[in-house]
């Protein structure tokens, strides 16, 4: 067997130092739990990248997967395939989206750069303005870094070069226009789209795109600007795509996370990935309304990878869309995002240390840390990790609990088959790491 210092000198990893890296080599998992080579059983509190949404090794899909492989491994994606088709079906009854058609990709970062190249075909405006968000995460592909608002890759590309307009987050707690109120910082924010839209220039504008619910950024809109921000994209000439691809299937409380504000939060298009197959191989999604569907119906589509649409994940998606529905995990994530929100906010009332607990729509939650509550000062500067969160996260790893920080951000986003003891567990777990990393704030 490999041994985990020879794979530190022969691959490199993804989003780390190399001379720094140092995570457990997984070898197993069931349920909310995996297993590392060192034989230790870990509760995964982050659903490895917020997108093992069903649990490691979910039995129905990984039979399903095991079947389609018996079956039929590969076909190009212009040509037919049942697990495709039957896959676009579920995905376009759970959205609602009738007559609408969906788009196979292999993960989300192309899934939303197929989206922005929908959008301007569609819109016959094939240099049309999109607008996203300051500190928004869509993928780190060349084009996929444009769409993102994020600092740290913001020197590998120019966001003007693929015609992307960003504009400031709806972040009530630290309301990047000055006002300490929700709702008119998101009227604000949403203004600021307007305004960028209005100044597209000649090129004239294309898309809106953004997430309807958190992401790893941790900011979590205030309820009234996602349908403030439809209403606006339509009023602009845009169409609206929703980045669901962390929000998507039950993380947000919803089969996809507009859906809480019923139709007047219904996009034009969205984006899907990580929890379409749990995880179990990679596959990422674009669903697009009738009326989108219809501008490209007789047009060709200069787009594709040979990848795209591949069977055996479409047959993981099949099977992981019905084991969301049969489980009842969407209402579940509902029902215990609500108790990780109320042991938060207790958590929040115990350490200073919690400047503002913010989510909990599903089970996804953002707990921010801060040097002083009452000023709001950051515990370190964006996107900085403190130190002691880092010792944190160590000591839950040491005592069997897998936590993910960003900035000074802790990110909860447990497997929605997370048990009820396991979820109060971990939780009170964190609240013992807290009072003994931040002492002093107690
Ligand atoms: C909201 C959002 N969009 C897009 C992506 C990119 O997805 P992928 O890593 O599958 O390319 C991510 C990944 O974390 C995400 O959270």
């Amino acid at each position: 067997m490999t041994s985990h210092s020879a794979e530190r000198e022969t691959v490199l990893h993804s989003w780390s130092v190399q001379s720094a890296w140092d995570a457990p080599t997984v070898v197993g998992g069931k349920g909310a739990r995996f297993e590392t080579a060192d034989g230790r059983s870990l509760l995964d509190f982050s659903s490895q990248s917020e997108c093992c949404n069903l649990g490691h090794q979910h039995p129905a899909v990984v039979a399903a997967i095991k079947a389609q492989a018996d079956r039929l491994c590969y076909v190009a994606n212009a040509w037919g395939a049942e697990p495709r088709a039957r896959l676009a079906e579920l995905l376009l009854e759970k959205s609602g989206f009738t007559g609408g058609r969906v788009f196979f990709t292999l993960g989300g970062a192309d899934a939303n750069e197929h989206a922005v190249k929908f959008a301007r075909q569609a819109s016959g405006k094939p240099r049309g303005l999109v607008v996203t968000r300051d500190r928004s995460y869509h993928g780190a592909s060349y084009a996929a870094m444009a769409l993102s608002g994020d600092t740290r890759t913001r020197t590998q590309v120019d966001p003007a070069d693929f015609r992307v307009a960003h504009a400031p987050p709806p972040y009530a707690y630290r309301c990047p226009f000055g006002t300490t109120d929700a709702d008119a910082c998101a009227a604000r924010a949403v203004a600021r789209v307007g305004e960028l839209l209005a100044g597209a220039g000649a090129e004239g504008v294309a898309a809106v795109l953004m997430e309807p619910d958190a992401g790893t950024n941790g900011i979590v809109a205030p309820d009234t600007y996602w349908p403030a921000l439809r209403a606006e994209a339509t009023r602009r000439g845009a169409w609206l795509i929703a980045d669901e691809v962390m929000s998507g299937f039950g993380r947000c409380g919803e089969w996809f996370a507009w859906q809480r504000h019923g139709e007047a939060g219904r996009p034009d298009l969205m984006t899907l990935a990580k929890g379409l197959t749990g995880a179990h191989l990679p596959l990422g999604a674009v669903v697009l309304s009738a009326e989108v569907a219809a501008k490209l119906e007789h047009e060709m589509l200069y787009t594709g990878l040979t990848y795209c649409g591949h069977p055996l994940a479409c047959a993981a998606g099949v099977a992981a869309v019905e084991a969301y529905e049969r489980e009842g995990l969407v209402a579940r994530s509902r029902r215990l995002g609500a108790t990780m929100l109320t042991e938060l906010r207790a958590m929040q009332a115990r350490h200073a240390v919690i400047g503002d607990v913010r989510g909990g729509h599903g089970l996804f939650a953002v707990v921010e840390l801060v040097a002083d509550r009452e000023k709001r000062t950051p515990l370190a500067p964006w996107p900085e990790t403190p130190p002691a969160l880092r010792t944190l996260v160590h000591a839950g790893l040491q005592a069997g609990v897998s936590f993910a920080t960003r900035g000074n951000l802790i990110l909860l986003a447990p497997p929605l088959v997370i048990e009820d003891a396991d979820l109060a567990h971990g939780l009170a777990l964190l609240d013992r790491l807290l009072a003994s990393h931040f002492p002093t704030h107690a």
